[in-house]
C-alpha cells in the first residue's frame, strides 16, 4: 500500500462546473440511430418509435446535451432527405461509414426523442459538401420563428414551435484527410468563417463551434488551429478538440495515463487559440469544445472494410473492460480540471458505437463498464471545481515519462455544502491510501456515499448475458476523522466520494 494525498480549498476555484460537459453524441453510422435510439416493433418502443430502454438509460446516464448527426457522416449528409413524410424520402449511400442511409429518422425524429431524453442539441453542420446556403437552410428550418418557406416547412411537419437550438458545430474534422470535403486550414478557415458570419446574421446569439484538430497527433495540429482561428476568431465562440484512447501494442501502463495526454492536448490548443486571440490583440477567450472523446480501439477495427451497402451495419461496437471505464472516469477528471476552458464535451457515442450504452435489435439494453463513471461524475459533479494539489508516487510509462500514480479532481457545491472527490489509483498491483485534509471548510463533514469501480480482472466486461458483471461498489475504509478525508483506492480503480455537511 502507497500512501497519497490531496489538498484543496473552498476559495480556490476553476470555474463551475459546466453542465455542458457532460455531452454525448449520437451519429448516423453503424447502429447508433437505427436498433440504438430507434427500432419501432421492439418490445419498448414508444409511440415514435423510439426504444423506452435505451432513454431510461440515457437519462440515467446524466447526459446534458448530445451532438447530431455526425460525425464523418454530416459531411455528405443532405438533411431535407430527412424531413417530411417519410415514404417520399430518399435512401442515400453514406460514404463516410460505407453504408445505407434509410432517412427513416432525421431533425424532426431526433429533436423529438431529445426532448424525451431531456437534452439539448448540439447540431454538427455539413461544410464537407455543402456550404453557407445550407447552413442558413437548417438553421432557418430549425430555429426561424417567423412565416419564413422553411419555418411553414417545419410547422408543416409538426413542430410549430421552433427548436431553439443554440450551439452549431461549423463541420466535422475537415483537417483530416478521410474527410468527405476534407480542406486545407485556409479553405476551412475561409468557409467556417463565411458561414459563422451569415448564421450571426440570422442570430446573433448562437454559440458557434470551429473544427480544430482530428486529433493531437494530426501533422497539422497547431497550425491548423492557428490559421483557423485567425480566419474566425470574432465570429466563433469555440474551437472543437477530438481524442481516442486505446492500449496501443497494450501498454496499459501508458493507457491508465490517457488523462495526461488529454490534459496536454487541452492546454496544447488553449495556448494556441490565446497566441491567435493575443496577436489580434482582443480580449476574447474562446472555448473548446471537446466534442469527441472516449476510449476506441482503433487498432481492432483498422483492417476491416465494408464489403456490402446494409443499412445500420454492426460498425466499432467496442465492448469496454474495468481498465476502459478507469481511463473514462480519468478523462472525466481532465475535462472537469479544465472547466475554465471545456465548457462543452461529448463523449463519443452514446449507443452502441463505441459507446456506454449497448442495445440487441429485439433484445435488451445494457450498461457497458465505461457507462457508470459518466454516470456518477454527472450526478455528483456539482458547484464549482476545486483546484487539487495532488502528492503521490509516481510510475515509469512508455509515452509519457513519469506519470502520477493518483489522479484526481474535486467539486465543491457552497450552496449544499457538498464535496465530492473523483480520484483515480494508476497502480497496475497495489492500493493507494488516500488522505484529504477537509478541516478548511469550515464545518464538520461525514460521508454522504462513496463508490469504487475496480475488479480483480482488468479485462471484465458486461454482455448482455451479465450485463452487470461491472458495476461500481461501496469504498473501502472511507472515514472523515479529525477533519481528514481517508480512503483506500484498490490498484486501477476510479472512484468518487461525497462528502456532506455532518449533522
Ligand atoms: O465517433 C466516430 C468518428 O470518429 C466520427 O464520425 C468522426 O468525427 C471521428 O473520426
Amino acid at each position: 500500500m502507497t500512501d497519497a494525498q490531496i489538498r484543496l480549498d473552498p476559495g480556490f476555484t476553476v470555474a463551475p462546473v459546466s453542465r455542458r460537459t457532460f455531452g454525448s453524441f449520437v451519429e448516423h453510422m453503424g447502429r447508433g440511430v437505427y436498433t440504438g435510439i430507434y427500432e419501432p416493433g421492439h418490445p419498448t418502443a414508444d409511440a415514435d418509435g423510439f426504444r423506452q430502454d435505451v432513454l431510461d438509460l440515457a437519462r440515467e446516464l446524466g447526459v446534458t446535451v448530445v451532438r447530431y448527426p455526425g460525425g464523418n457522416f454530416v459531411s455528405g449528409y443532405r438533411w431535407e432527405d430527412g424531413v417530411g413524410p417519410r415514404p417520399g424520402r430518399p435512401v442515400r449511400r453514406d460514404l463516410a461509414w460505407h453504408s445505407l442511409e434509410t432517412n427513416e429518422v432525421g431533425v424532426d425524429e431526433f429533436m423529438s426523442w431529445a426532448r424525451k431524453a431531456g437534452v439539448e442539441v448540439m447540431y454538427a453542420l455539413n461544410l464537407g459538401t455543402r456550404g453557407v446556403q445550407e447552413a442558413l437552410d437548417v438553421h432557418e428550418y430549425l430555429n426561424h420563428p417567423d412565416r419564413t418557406h422553411l419555418a411553414e416547412q417545419r410547422r408543416a411537419n409538426g413542430a410549430d414551435e421552433p427548436y431553439g437550438i443554440r450551439m452549431f458545430c461549423l463541420g466535422n474534422e475537415l483537417d483530416g484527410p478521410w474527410q468527405t470535403g476534407h480542406k486545407t486550414a485556409h479553405e476551412y478557415g475561409r468557409l467556417a468563417g463565411e458561414t459563422a458570419r451569415a448564421l450571426r446574421s440570422a442570430d446573433p446569439d448562437l454559440e458557434l463551434v470551429a473544427c480544430g484538430s482530428s486529433g493531437s497527433s494530426m501533422p497539422t495540429f497547431g497550425t491548423w488551429e492557428s490559421e483557423v482561428l485567425e480566419l474566425t476568431y470574432d465570429t466563433v465562440d469555440y474551437i472543437s478538440a477530438h481524442a481516442y484512447y486505446w492500449p496501443t501494442n497494450g501498454d496499459i501502463g501508458s493507457f491508465l495515463a490517457s488523462a495526461v495526454d488529454m490534459d496536454h492536448f487541452v492546454n496544447s490548443v488553449v495556448a494556441t487559440a490565446d497566441s491567435v486571440g493575443a496577436r489580434l490583440k482582443t480580449a476574447k477567450r474562446l472555448m473548446i469544445s471537446f466534442d469527441e472523446w472516449n476510449v476506441w480501439y482503433q487498432d481492432a477495427h483498422e483492417a476491416k472494410q465494408a464489403t456490402e451497402w446494409e443499412v445500420a451495419p454492426r460498425v466499432i461496437e467496442d465492448t469496454y473492460n474495468v481498465a476502459d471505464a478507469v481511463v473514462v472516469g480519468n478523462l472525466l477528471i481532465s475535462l472537469l480540471r479544465h472547466s475554465d476552458r471545456v465548457t462543452a464535451a461529448c463523449q463519443a457515442q452514446l449507443v452502441n458505437v463505441i459507446a456506454p450504452i449497448r442495445t440487441e435489435p429485439d433484445g435488451p439494453a445494457w450498461r457497458q463498464t465505461i457507462f457508470h463513471p459518466f454516470a456518477l461524475t454527472s450526478r455528483l459533479a456539482k458547484g464549482d471545481v476545486l483546484r487539487v494539489e495532488i502528492s503521490a508516487p509516481t510510475y515509469l510509462t512508455d509515452r509519457f515519462g513519469e506519470v502520477p500514480l493518483l489522479d484526481a479532481v474535486a467539486t465543491h457545491d457552497p450552496q449544499t455544502g457538498d464535496l465530492t472527490v473523483f480520484a483515480v489509483n494508476r497502480h497496475l498491483t497495489e492500493g493507494l491510501d488516500l488522505t484529504v485534509p477537509v478541516a478548511g471548510f469550515g464545518h464538520p463533514m461525514s460521508v454522504a456515499e462513496a463508490w469504487t469501480l475496480t475488479d480483480e480482472d482488468l479485462y471484465a466486461v458486461n454482455t448482455v448475458d451479465h450485463p452487470d458483471r461491472i458495476v461500481p461498489h461501496p469504498t473501502a475504509g472511507v472515514t472523515v476523522d479529525g477533519g481528514v478525508l481517508s480512503a483506500t483506492l484498490p490498484p486501477v480503480s476510479w472512484s468518487a466520494i461525497r462528502l456532506v455537511r455532518a449533522g
